[in-house]
């Protein structure tokens, strides 16, 4: 890769190439969810503003994998029903995919899988933690690599040096901070914050390969989260089974761990199935 002289600022990009644009019902969802007084109705409210958005959720809502015998009709039975969390994690999936997907072929594809693990076990992780901030750790996970969308679209050679699977975490940022004088985390958080997402799903995304603090001894337990998410992400992706790996974020408890995977898998297929 070519080391630009200049470091990188989104400022630049944005005027130079074609960024994806972040639907609006996106920010609307996101906003909702974490700073509405009622969330469940402006996030049925927002979903069914968009026709294709209410089409699609009705159709995940009313898959097998639900298994209601009922049918469900509009996106606020289906937030009474399924619950609002379900509702937001079926919607910002569907439409992050597009973020992802759209023109980047092969490389938007591959980000795209890895950032919905990522998002899926971060929900999981952080519901067996404290439960607290679910739904923007599930946000942030599937965006958290978002800024390899913008570098790839800077330099088309970027997506070898993410494909090299001896090149990743603190390695990768070095690698990036050399070539760009900037890496995909710091971009991923200044483009959420372009787009006017929540300052902690900014922070969340912006830190994600920041040295943790260990979790056990900070007095914020959602600490490396994130990170722990990324990572057994990629651990799932190189083959090695989830059960050994061995983080502090995961319970040492095979029960838990087994329910963690369980889940994982289930909403994998709802996401993937819709
Ligand atoms: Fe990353
Ligand atoms: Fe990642």
């Amino acid at each position: 890769m070519i080391a630009h002289t200049n470091p990188l600022l989104l400022k630049d990009i944005v005027a130079g190439i074609r960024l994806p644009a972040c639907p609006l019902v996106f920010i609307q969802l996101t906003r909702a969810i974490q700073e509405g007084d009622q969330p469940s109705s402006e996030v049925a409210n927002t979903i069914s503003m968009d026709p294709a958005l209410t089409a699609h959720v009705l159709r995940v809502a009313n898959s097998a994998m639900y298994g209601h015998p009922r049918r469900i009709h509009s996106i606020s039975e289906a937030t009474l029903r399924l619950g609002c969390s379900e509702i937001y994690f079926i919607a910002t999936a569907l439409k992050a995919r597009d973020l992802f997907t759209t023109s980047l072929g092969k490389f938007g594809q591959t980000l795209w899988e890895h950032s919905l693990k990522t998002g899926v076990l971060a929900r999981g992780l952080c519901r067996r933690r404290n439960g607290m901030l679910t739904d923007a750790f599930f946000t942030a996970g599937i965006l958290h690599d978002l800024g390899k969308l913008i570098l790839q679209q800077v330099t088309p050679s970027y997506m070898l040096l993410c494909e090299d699977g001896a090149v990743s975490g603190s390695e990768l940022v070095a690698r990036e901070t050399a070539a760009f004088g900037t890496h995909h985390a710091a971009l991923g958080g200044e483009l959420l914050d372009h787009w006017g997402l929540p300052e902690t799903l900014v922070k969340l995304v912006a830190e994600h390969h920041d040295p943790q603090p260990d979790p056990n001894t900070s007095r914020n337990n959602s600490h490396g989260l994130l990170a722990a998410a990324n990572e057994m992400a990629h651990t799932i992706e190189s083959g090695a089974p989830l059960m050994e790996r061995k983080t502090t974020m995961i319970t040492a408890d095979a029960n838990e761990r087994h329910m963690l995977i369980a889940e994982f898998q289930r909403q994998m297929q709802i996401l993937r199935a819709s």
